[in-house]
């Protein structure tokens, strides 16, 4: 048999997908995560041996930190969940009754324009507001949607995974409590890009996937909840502390959006995530603003290219979506992968009404997300593998 070649070395990564999920993660959350797995073995609130309350004391130590990270004054009202699309499903489904009206942003993510669809077959009905082709969402027109009709709730994403526009939310909030209606935020690409604080922005709840901008784990979500946002929970069953001999669920929060038993793990892995963000934030924004801005504005550089969204002037969360003119989204992610190890995620970005918004419905968009860890040596890579894909040509 003939001896078969050495295998080439593989590409080292250049990681552009910080939009989907965020890596390589900090150290001190892999060390939590193994730390979890190791040392706090037991049950949170379901034993009262040491170990299940030392692991109780670990989720109340992240529920405490994430909570005091986001401005939360209260962490009762900090829930954990398994996913934001989960937390967003438990409050669209948990607080809109046949009847009731919405009016919601078309730049919305699956995660909420899903759940809307469903709810709009059972009876309520779900007005459209149209960003413009920023992707901005222009506050009064959400308020002339608002005012023609008694209105439930206003629900609009923080920023937005396709072109990385940041939305007025402390407006709309305004805008929702002044026709008495709630404002219901999907914060997935906010937290931890954005200096959010839970305490003046207004949102009556606000979700967030923990293991994007917050750096934790996936398989982790956030939800706040103000104290008089009382969906009906998703799920019931277990919970931790007493009444096990009740049949209804507790009314006490967190234990009420919280039934079946935690994870543990990555709750673990989100409480270090957020404590290296509340050092490091600051710094790591700007870093983030200085690289999204190089990308995009060297993009604009090249023949053929477009980016999506708002100018480069404008702050955004760092996320820069291309198109070309002549090649194909896949092609250029294929090729990005296969010959510069760069990974960028290409097509509908879970996302169609965005899309449609911005016009890229039928041919999809690149997306580039940059994160914490990465360098002016990545942005460069990708520009000068974008240029030379340009003049390749399709
Ligand atoms: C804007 C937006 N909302 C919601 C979600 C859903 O988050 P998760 O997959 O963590 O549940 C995402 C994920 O990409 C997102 O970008």
């Amino acid at each position: 048999m003939l001896p078969r070649p050495a295998s080439p070395e593989p590409l080292p990564t250049i990681y552009l997908d910080h939009g989907a999920t965020s890596w390589p993660k900090p150290p001190e959350v892999v060390a939590a995560v193994s730390q979890a797995l190791t040392e706090y073995g037991g049950n949170p609130g379901r034993g009262a041996y040491r170990m299940a309350i030392a692991t109780s004391r670990l989720i109340h130590e992240s529920r405490r930190d994430v909570a005091a990270f986001l401005g939360v004054s209260d962490a009762h009202n900090l829930l954990f969940s398994p996913s934001c699309t989960e937390a967003l499903n438990l409050v669209l489904r948990g607080l809109l009754k046949p009847g009731d009206r919405v009016v919601a942003c078309s730049m919305e993510h699956n995660a909420v324009a899903r759940p809307l669809f469903d709810l709009s077959q059972l009876g309520i009905e779900v007005v459209l507001v149209d960003a413009d082709s920023t992707g901005t969402i222009i506050a009064e027109e959400v308020e002339t949607a608002v005012n023609a009709a008694p209105t439930r709730a206003v629900v609009c994403q923080h920023a937005s995974n396709l072109t990385g526009t940041i939305q007025p939310i402390a407006d709309l909030a305004d805008i929702a409590h002044a026709a008495g209606a709630l404002m219901l935020v999907d914060g997935a690409q906010a937290g931890g890009h954005l200096s959010v604080n839970l305490a003046s922005l207004g949102a009556d709840a606000w979700a967030c996937s923990g293991h994007k901008g917050l750096l934790g784990p996936q398989g982790v979500g956030v939800l706040h909840l103000a104290s008089d946002c009382n969906p009906t929970p998703l799920v019931t069953g277990g919970t931790g502390g007493g009444s096990s001999a009740d049949e209804t669920a507790p009314l006490v929060r967190p234990d009420r959006y919280e039934a079946g038993t935690p994870n543990t793990p990555g709750i673990a892995g989100l409480g270090a995530a957020v404590r290296f963000l509340a050092t490091h934030a600051e710094q790591l924004r700007a870093e983030e603003r200085r690289l999204v801005r190089r990308l995009h504005e060297g993009i604009l550089d090249l023949p053929g290219f477009s980016v999506l969204g708002p100018d480069p002037s404008v702050p955004r969360v760092p996320i820069v979506s291309i198109v070309h003119d002549s090649i194909d989204v896949d092609r250029l992610a294929f090729a990005l992968d296969k010959r510069w190890g760069i990974a960028t995620r290409a097509g509908l970005h879970c996302a169609p009404w965005a899309h449609r918004t911005v016009g890229t419905l039928d041919a999809g968009a690149l997306r580039l997300g940059i994160g914490y860890a990465n360098t002016t040596d990545d942005i460069d890579v990708a520009l000068v593998a974008l240029a030379t894909l340009a003049q390749e040509g399709s």
